[in-house]
């Protein structure tokens, strides 16, 4: 097991505490794939809870005793044939991670991003969050004994998120600022070695998350979908979910691979910007703002990473409008019973878009990731809602407006 830069291939030895190469590119944690092959097996896997750890022969833990765990993953994969009709779709599925432990697939990244804190002896962990990453992290380190410092943009976080990395017992720090502006400051108490970043710029968090295609593939029984969307942030889970599928491809448990398609805000859509252009480069956007807040991001670390994942699997990239979010935040609710976050419903949005511009057929397979759940937002529910009703206690009032 090793750390290898994604750009210069410089590796490093997994103790080794850095975010990036002495170059400034990403890293990636990589492993002996031929012994992982002589270990595995689908039955095997079957043999153990689903969730995270049923892959730990694919993570970066040398003593499985220092674990962290709130039993996370195992999330439902839905088949959604009612909202399918409604598109005109064969077969659809919806992945929801809002299920996880503190109701987003962040949890995935944190059990395996707290474990290496815990292997390494850190005490202090840190993050900067649009709210999700800072609910989980806050959950893992008070499981783990360890101290939590989260920085958080000003202004509008989600309600739950805020309240979640409160009562978990994390130092909240809001600054003036934007996302990009707290990741910026959190990366610089990083190097200060103030706290130990589990920022998606972290590899050995992704490894975590990258379980979500694990399960995709062992929830359909190995039949691959022919495309997977979700929404883009930071870009790590894009990343993190195609690295999970390569590995299952190259340890011989998947023979093909989806087409990964990232879906951004059009707000904050610096990833679709060089997708249309074909580049391989983004133009960070200075004020990013969408209705989806956990996407309101205008420089993501990992798009190196994520547009390898678009480009090397021929999927796609676009945007949606907050308009669009909602409304398929609502269709999701109102078809299947799936209530999501508007950046979740972002993936639902991409997905009728992309079948009008006909960049998705109708035949094809497709798993959307919901990525958090519609109770971290509650805000954004009620704004999208019609008022309830009031009226008196009176039965005559009550018989009118259920008949009417
Ligand atoms: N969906 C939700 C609900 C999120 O919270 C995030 C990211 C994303 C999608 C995008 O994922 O960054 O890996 O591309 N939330 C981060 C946070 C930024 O701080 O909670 P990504």
């Amino acid at each position: 097991m090793i750390q290898k830069c994604i750009s210069c291939g410089k590796e490093y030895p997994i103790d080794d505490i850095i975010y990036t190469c002495q170059c400034g590119n990403l890293l990636e944690v990589l492993y002996d794939y031929e012994d992982i092959r002589e270990k595995i097996s689908k039955e095997g896997f079957r043999k153990r809870e689903i969730g995270v750890w049923r892959y730990l022969e694919y993570l970066p833990v040398e003593n499985p005793k220092k674990i962290v765990s709130l039993y996370e993953g195992g999330t439902p994969l839905y088949r959604c044939d009612n909202l399918a009709k409604e598109l005109g779709l064969k077969e659809l599925y919806v992945k929801n991670e809002g299920a996880n432990p503190t109701g987003s697939f962040k949890d995935r990244g944190m059990t395996v991003g707290v474990t290496r804190a815990n292997e390494l002896n850190i005490e202090v962990v840190g993050c900067a969050s649009t709210g999700n990453t800072s609910a989980s992290l806050a959950a893992y380190s008070a499981r783990a004994g360890k101290k939590c410092i989260v920085l958080l943009p000003g202004g509008n976080v989600a309600l739950g998120k805020l309240a979640q990395a409160m009562f978990y017992g994390a130092k909240v720090i809001q600054i003036e600022g934007n996302f990009d502006e707290a990741l910026e400051m959190v990366i610089k108490l990083a190097e200060d070695k103030k706290l130990y970043l589990l920022n998606s710029i972290n590899p050995f968090r992704l490894e975590g998350q990258k379980t979500i295609g694990f399960e995709i593939c062992d929830q359909l029984d190995w039949q691959l979908p022919d495309r997977v969307i979700l929404p883009v942030g930071n870009a790590g889970n894009i990343s993190a979910i195609w690295k999970g599928f390569k590995e299952f491809k190259e340890t011989g448990i998947i023979e093909d691979l989806p087409k990964m398609t990232g879906i951004q805000a059009e707000g904050a859509k610096p990833i679709v910007e060089a997708f249309k252009k074909g580049s391989k480069t983004i133009v960070p956007e200075e004020n990013p703002e969408t209705i989806a807040t956990a996407i309101r991001i205008g420089n993501p670390v990992n798009y190196p990473k994520a547009l390898d994942a678009i480009y090397s699997s021929k999927g796609f990239a676009e945007s949606v409008s907050d308009r669009e979010i909602t409304e398929a935040q609502k269709l999701l609710a109102r078809k299947e019973g799936i209530f999501v976050e508007p950046a979740s419903a972002a993936s639902i949005a991409g997905l009728i878009k992309l079948i009008d511009m006909e960049i998705v057929d109708r035949d094809e397979k497709i798993v959307c990731i919901t990525t958090g759940n519609g109770l971290k937002d509650p805000d954004a529910a009620i704004r999208a809602s019609e008022r309830p009703i009031e009226i008196e206690c009176d039965m005559d009032i009550l018989q009118n407006i259920i008949e009417g």
